[in-house]
């Protein structure tokens, strides 16, 4: 699958960067938004949303992958994730996860930040020899 082009990838950024404004934060206070290319071409955008449980609060990935699927999506080819810091912003273990369910290993998923993109890397480069859904595929009877 080839990549989508800059344009559709600056679409992400501009996605993941408008919807990491309203991120609800208040614990870590770290806004994260996140961007979605799925297999129509369409963006679906999510931020992370905290509560006072803090470990039940979600990240923004897992945000705009509700969002997707929520619209019939069902394929990703492509992520940005947004967020400040000194290094480039990279999904979390259980995200990899949850975007391996959608997305194959060549799927890009860029970091950006405020200024720019900060990262490049694919799902497989992030998510190695990855438990997917082919695995419960090959050993259904
Ligand atoms: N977070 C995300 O939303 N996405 C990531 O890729 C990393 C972490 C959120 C979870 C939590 O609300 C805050 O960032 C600090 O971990």
């Amino acid at each position: 699958m080839d990549a989508p082009d800059d344009e559709t990838m600056q679409r992400l950024v501009d996605a993941a960067r408008a919807v990491r404004l309203n991120a609800y934060a208040p614990y870590s206070r770290f806004a994260v938004g996140a961007a979605l290319l799925d297999a129509q071409g369409r963006v679906h955008a999510g931020a992370n949303v905290e509560n006072a449980a803090y470990p039940q609060g979600w990240c923004a990935e897992t945000s705009a992958l509700a969002a997707m699927v929520a619209a019939g999506g069902r394929r990703v080819r492509a992520v940005v994730v947004v967020g400040a810091g000194l290094r480039p912003l990279t999904p979390c273990g259980g995200c990899r996860q949850k975007l391996r369910e959608f997305a194959t290993d060549d799927c890009p998923v860029w970091s950006a930040d405020e200024h720019g993109i900060t990262a490049r890397h694919t799902l497989g480069a992030l998510l190695p020899a990855a438990f997917g859904p082919d695995h419960l595929q090959e050993n259904t009877p």
